[in-house]
């Protein structure tokens, strides 16, 4: 049985007063251990929210660097975010690959240094709406789990998520059907089995794309959804709370 996992992606929203405001009724309303709860701010509100959060919420970065330290302006490191005590990293968002071109090499390289670093990635993969529309969903889903499986070995699986987030339903309200997303987790589940069956029932795949109050609870209803990555509804307490409870 996998335990649930919502994570909520605040990508570059915020400001101190809204944070403070936020976790206090994130932490007001999030009183179950039934489901893991994660919020991945920007990295420059991690120290704040970690202290404003309680042992119910977890936190976690948006990115990070696939090298420890030295001279990379502007980069973060695992070790840093171990120091503030983030437990995950979210890898290879889409807004990640399509604005800051990174590769699936690279994404495979901070898959590695954070597993090695005792963090748990959460590897986002999805296709463009014109790769759905030319049946190769599978197919760049395949390529993008391929790389990470290649470089970082079936092993490293153990400890991580995998996000499916198609492209097309990323902030924009067109969710994926409840069989869509079904679909594309059982495959995944199923290109993870050809390496290892035991790795291929334990791992978490949670769906992101649109996901909101009211959408979440026929999502999560799936057998190989096991949760969500949700980036808009995760800027309001109580959607982001009812998310968490219809998991
Ligand atoms: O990481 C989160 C996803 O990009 C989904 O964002 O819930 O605003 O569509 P969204």
């Amino acid at each position: 049985m996998r335990r649930a996992l919502v994570a909520g992606n605040w990508k570059m929203n915020g400001s101190t007063d809204f944070i403070s405001e936020l976790m206090a009724e994130l932490v007001a309303g999030i009183q179950t251990s039934d489901v893991d709860v994660l919020v991945c701010p920007p990295a420059v509100y991690l120290s704040q929210v970690k202290s404003l959060s309680s042992s119910l919420i977890s936190v976690g970065a948006q990115n990070v660097s696939e090298n420890s330290e030295g001279a990379f302006t502007g980069e973060i490191s695992l070790s840093m975010l171990n120091d503030l005590g983030c437990n995950y990293v979210i890898l290879g968002h889409s807004e990640r690959r399509s604005l800051y071109a990174e590769s699936d090499a690279v994404v495979a390289d901070k898959f590695i240094a954070t597993v090695t670093a005792g963090l748990m990635p959460i590897l986002c993969v999805g296709e463009t709406l014109e790769e759905r529309e030319e049946g190769k969903t599978l197919e760049v889903v395949g390529r993008q789990l391929k790389a990470v499986i290649d470089v970082a070995g079936i092993e490293a699986f153990a400890s991580a998520v995998i996000a499916y987030e198609p492209i097309w339903a990323i902030g924009t309200g067109k969710t994926a059907t409840p069989d869509q997303a079904q679909d594309v987790h059982a495959a995944i589940r199923a290109m993870i089995a050809e390496h290892d069956a035991k790795t291929a029932s334990a791992i978490r795949i949670l769906y992101g794309g649109s996901v909101n109050a009211s959408n979440a609870a026929e999502l999560f209803a799936n057998d190989d959804v096991d949760g969500g990555l949700v980036g808009g509804a995760s800027l309001k307490a109580n959607d982001f709370i009812a998310i968490c409870h219809a998991a």
